[in-house]
């Protein structure tokens, strides 16, 4: 991984809320890229694990070698079909109660590539958001292609928390933040097509905006095509700032400030 490209993050400025470290793509890399990221301005990282077992054991590894690592942990839409159609409780209490276990998180719906499973994806998705309640901890919430039922499902239980990669229209991102939610933005904000997205970040405080990766995926221009790590949220953090004619600094502070508000962390 290459990090000698210009970020100029003050250091520990880079909250990344949303990120998958535990991806086997990097398991030749990972301990020298997550040491090389914490001199690159990166202060703080939640991985969000996507499924009960192997991925939120792997998370909670980094959480434990790995100062600056949090964890979320959740079953993911797009394992549903795995982890089975009921959420194991007794697994997930478990888990939760580890330290710095801060989110329940990746949940939520997929209708782009799961379209067969849409019931089981909501009533897992519903019942994690009330096991979050139940615990006072925020959700970390994942909707692709599925607005209207995340929405619903949101209104419905009212965790706190964050929509990750957020990818609905203006309106939505308004009825979220009036339900105390926040809008996850990554580096989709910095595309060519990014119209829609940019039109949400002009609309929203910035008091509601987290910053976040989703590395291994969806890396910021000009890093478009690379494999996306916590260190580029820097370009992200430009882009909002030039939306919304402030600093790059500024914006860094506020959205992290935001983080650790919402996900407790001092
Ligand atoms: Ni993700």
């Amino acid at each position: 991984m290459d990090l000698k490209q210009e970020i100029f993050a003050p250091d520990g400025s880079i909250f990344d809320t949303h990120a998958h470290y535990d991806d086997q793509c990097f398991d030749e890399c990972r301990d020298e890229l997550l040491t090389e990221l914490s001199t690159h301005g990166v202060g703080y990282i939640i991985n969000n694990a996507t499924g009960l077992f192997t991925s939120a054991e792997k998370c909670l590894e980094m959480s434990r070698r790995f100062d600056f690592c949090y964890t979320a942990v959740g079953i993911h839409p797009e394992l549903v079909e795995t982890e089975g159609a009921t959420v194991d409780e007794q697994r997930f209490c478990e888990l939760i109660k580890q330290p710095k276990v801060v989110a329940v998180g990746e949940i939520g719906l997929d209708y782009y590539w799961s379209t067969d499973r849409k019931e089981q994806q909501k009533a897992v998705f519903r019942r994690q958001c009330e096991l979050a309640n139940e615990h006072s901890l925020p959700v970390i919430v994942h909707d692709r292609e599925a607005h209207g039922d995340t929405l619903d499902i949101l209104r419905e239980i009212r965790p706190k928390g964050s929509v990750h990669c957020f990818s609905g229209s203006r309106e939505m991102a308004l009825e979220l933040v009036k339900l105390g939610l926040f809008i996850g933005v990554g580096g989709v904000v910095t595309f060519k097509n990014a119209r829609k997205l940019v039109e949400v970040v002009e609309a929203v405080p910035l008091e509601s905006i987290l910053l976040e990766t989703d590395a291994p995926y969806l890396s910021p221009v000009p890093y478009r095509s690379k494999t996306c790590h916590s260190a580029y949220i820097y370009y992200t953090a430009l882009k909002v700032a030039e939306i919304k004619n402030i600093s790059v600094n500024e914006v860094l502070k506020i959205t992290s400030d935001n983080a650790k508000r919402l996900f407790n962390i001092k």
